[in-house]
């Protein structure tokens, strides 16, 4: 312990001893960059309490644009909802399947008038046999009048509620507009197309916005509505021949 000691001492004494002797460095100079960081404006307080904000910011940022969550509203945003009950036959984009084909100006074939397209969906294929009638549609079908369970014998299940369907009256035009305008091929700004747009499909559809209300039904449709621009024809809710 003591000759370490002893050690320590000798050698520091020796640097002590050489300082003395030696003259004195010359002071040393601060390079220039650290002349310059030493010099340099710091970074005030309060823009540090503002830059610890910025995860806050990029969160509020995040929740206004993420896609807001909207209620369906108007005939064509219905019926993109209501088509995901009709996909599992007729295929996402109207190809077919169990359930005939749809997509490709198929369906607007077999229904020129959008009024005799409302009734079959309403009814389905059932009624259509009870009553005896050989085809549902046009019977002037370019490519063959489609008779009831004509299509591998499957019938198409009844939508409207008078024959235990599942959808509303509203549900029903949404989706028969679905069909003809997203799906079908019509386009709703040619001439052919436009009127009828605009008094069942259309987001300003007023006879939408008075079956979602409940103030008319498909038995009385037309004869509220007959002061239309293109007035309504008569759709029923009777498996009946295509007018
Ligand atoms: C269980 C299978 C099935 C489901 C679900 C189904 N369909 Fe059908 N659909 C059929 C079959 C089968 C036919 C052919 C009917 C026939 O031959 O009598 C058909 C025919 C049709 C037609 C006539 C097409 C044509 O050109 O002849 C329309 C329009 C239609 N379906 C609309 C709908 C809508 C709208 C829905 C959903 C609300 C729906 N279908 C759900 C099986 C189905």
């Amino acid at each position: 312990m003591s000759k370490e000691v002893a050690k320590t001492a000798t050698s520091s004494a020796a640097p002590a001893l050489a300082a003395e002797i030696a003259p004195p460095p010359p002071p040393r100079r601060d390079p220039a960059y650290v002349v310059a960081a030493k010099t340099r404006k710091k970074i005030p307080f309060w823009a540090m309490a503002t830059l610890s904000l910025l995860p806050i910011w990029a969160f509020l940022y995040l929740l206004a644009v993420s896609p807001q969550e909207r209620e369906a509203s108007g005939p064509m945003a219905v019926g993109a909802e209501v088509y995901g009950a009709c996909a599992s036959c007729h295929g996402a984009a109207g190809q077919g399947g169990a359930g005939r084909v749809l997509h490709e100006g198929e369906v607007l074939k077999t229904f020129p008038h959008i009024e005799d397209m409302l009734n079959f969906v309403y009814t389905g294929s059932q009624p259509f046999v009870s009553a005896n009638l050989a085809v549902y549609g046009d019977a002037n079908r370019e490519s063959g009048a489609h008779a009831p369970l004509s299509y591998n014998g499957n019938g198409m299940p009844a939508q409207g509620e008078k024959w235990g369907g599942g959808l509303t009256d509203y549900e029903v035009l949404g989706v028969v507009c679905h069909e003809r305008y997203a799906i079908g091929g019509a386009d709703p700004k040619s001439e052919q197309w436009a009127g009828e747009y605009a008094t069942w499909c259309s987001p300003e559809s007023e006879i939408f916005a008075a079956l979602e209300a409940g103030t008319v039904d498909y038995d009385t449709v037309a004869d509220t509505f007959k002061m239309l621009e293109t007035p309504p024809r008569m759709v029923g809710t009777e498996a009946r021949a295509a007018k």
